[in-house]
């Protein structure tokens, strides 16, 4: 684990939703896999900020890349970070997701702000376990990614928009339950990241079928490193804290949270 301070390449908008922030470090790019996070501390003109969890999006040779929506007043703030400007930025953190699925076809379903790990996952497990579904849910259209996003996907990528207006009319849900009754479930393993109704209706979707799966849990954080104890989750072995037990937990681990 690192904590460095990383001078911005890049930070702009990508479309209704996102925004994209890069920047380049070596050692914060090192053997990172899909799943895991930096805590970023954005600094305001009267002091500091604590610092926020944002997931890897995307490596490319030491360039990092983060996706980001704004959610409130840091992730506002950071929209106005121009290039040059410094952040600190703490990782590689967290548990990834599973990599290998031991021939198993991997489901990814996302939303929101779990869109950028799930897109990191399919970019790199498509290399290994090609057979692979990706279902997107949005509230519409505009909050759609652009197709050079998504190129490196090697798989089906299938949407489903609140308003109809882009792929299939309502929840990434219901698309979910469609491909586990076009195939054996047992076939299959799925990856979640998003709101937490979404990923509790998955995760209730994924015991109806009995198909196992792991979902990286969107709690709020501080440290990041385990040592404020604001990110627990309760699981079947007792209480783990999602930024170092986590973020990544098994269907089967946690308790009362579908
Ligand atoms: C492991 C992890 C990975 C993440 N990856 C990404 C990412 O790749 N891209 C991205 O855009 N965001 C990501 N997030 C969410 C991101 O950390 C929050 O959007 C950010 O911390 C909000 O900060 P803020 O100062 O803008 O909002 P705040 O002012 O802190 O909060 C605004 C409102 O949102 C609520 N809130 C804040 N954080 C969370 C949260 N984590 N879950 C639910 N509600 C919350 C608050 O209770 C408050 O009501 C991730 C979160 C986690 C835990
Ligand atoms: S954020 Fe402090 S223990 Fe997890």
């Amino acid at each position: 684990m690192f904590d460095e301070t990383v001078s911005i390449l890049e930070n702009k908008k990508v479309n209704h939703e996102y925004y994209k922030l890069v920047f380049s470090s070596k050692r914060l790019s090192a053997g990172v896999t899909a799943g895991q996070f930096l805590n970023i501390q954005i600094e305001n003109h009267e002091g500091l900020l604590l610092r926020r969890p944002f997931s890897y999006y995307r490596i490319r040779g030491q360039k990092i890349e983060i996706l980001y929506e704004i959610l409130g007043r840091g992730t506002a703030l950071l929209t106005e970070k121009r290039p040059g400007h410094t952040l600190k930025v703490l990782g590689p953190l967290g548990r990834a997701f599973t990599r290998d699925l031991k021939g198993k076809k991997r489901i990814l379903i996302g939303g929101g702000v779990g869109v950028p790990p799930l897109l990191f996952l399919a970019e790199a497990a498509g290399k290994e376990s090609p057979a692979l579904s990706f279902l997107i849910g949005c509230k519409s259209k505009t909050e759609v990614l652009p197709k050079a996003e998504l190129a490196g996907v090697k798989g089906e990528i299938l949407y489903a928009t609140n308003d109809g207006s882009y792929g299939k009319k309502g929840f990434v849900t219901a698309l979910f339950e469609n491909l586990l009754k076009r195939e054996d479930p047992k076939t299959f393993f799925i990856q979640t990241c998003g709101p937490h109704a979404m990923m509790a209706a998955v995760m209730k979707i994924a015991k109806k079928f009995a198909v196992a799966g792991e979902a990286s849990i969107d709690e709020r954080m501080a440290c990041g490193v385990g040592a404020c104890l604001g990110c627990v989750v309760e699981t079947k072995e007792g209480f783990k804290t999602s930024c170092v037990e986590g973020p990544v937990f098994s269907f089967q681990e946690l308790v009362g949270y579908a």
